[in-house]
């Protein structure tokens, strides 16, 4: 029997994590675990009960009272919250402006790492966000910094938009990408930054299939 394997994926929005992870995890029969997903679930309910965004104790406070579960099914990850899927609640562009708030806040981050470091115990996971390689998992057995440039993930997310018939404002897509780039890389806590020994893939030029293919020439 092979050994369990974890790999750790970080990279700016756009990147191709979220898809390269998919790929790899049905591939190679792991677990893909979207940790953006759960900070963007806290962010739905922090929203929902009206807390006060600002407010980090209150945030910590919501975070260590709720139950957050990403379950896997056939059409891909469900994620709950307190029991409630909100999988496609979570995408929305409010939730998406938003998530900084809930990301930068020590008291959520901790729970958060709690939570992930205890999924990944098991191995045979594939766990990416923006500080798994550096904080969550620095020990994973591969850690990977995808990457591409600015104009290619706005045209992907573009892309994505128009194939998911989502309504958006053209100055506004690179706007949103250019503050959440900014406002990941300059939090004082767990920024999304490449781990000295992460292997860096950049895709800019690349379709999704050479990435993910790149990535698992690694893993192999
Ligand atoms: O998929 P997309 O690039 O839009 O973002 P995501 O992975 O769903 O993550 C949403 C936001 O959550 C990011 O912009 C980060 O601010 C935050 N996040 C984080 O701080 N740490 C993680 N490990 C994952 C996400
Ligand atoms: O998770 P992250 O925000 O890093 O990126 P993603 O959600 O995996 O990818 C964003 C969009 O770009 C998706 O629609 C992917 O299919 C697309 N993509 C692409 O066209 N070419 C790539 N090499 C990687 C992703």
């Amino acid at each position: 029997m092979r050994n369990k394997i974890t790999i750790a994926i970080d990279g700016p929005a756009g990147s191709g994590k979220s898809s390269v992870s998919k790929i790899i995890a049905k591939r190679l029969g792991l677990l893909y675990v979207d940790t953006g997903a759960m900070y963007r679930a806290l962010t739905l309910k922090a929203m929902r009960n009206g807390i006060d965004l600002g407010k980090e104790t209150d945030l910590a406070g919501l975070a260590h009272n709720t139950e957050i579960e990403l379950t896997h099914k056939e059409e891909g990850t469900v994620v709950l919250l307190d029991g409630q899927d909100v999988t496609e609640k979570i995408r929305g562009t409010d939730v998406t402006n938003n998530v900084f708030y809930l990301a930068r806040a020590e008291g959520v981050r901790e729970c958060m790492k709690r939570l992930q470091r205890k999924i990944a115990e098991k191995g045979d996971v594939v766990m990416e966000g923006r500080d798994i390689t550096t904080v969550i998992l620095p020990d994973a057995d591969y850690k990977f910094y995808l990457d591409a440039s600015f104009e290619e993930r706005v045209k992907r997310r573009r892309k994505e938009l128009e194939q998911n018939g989502k309504q958006f404002v053209e100055s506004e897509l690179s706007k949103d990408i250019k503050i959440r780039d900014k406002k990941d890389l300059t939090r004082k806590i767990a920024p999304l930054r490449k781990a000295e020994d992460a292997i860096v893939v950049d895709s800019t030029g690349m379709s999704l299939e050479e990435e993910a293919e790149a990535v698992i020439s690694y893993v192999k």
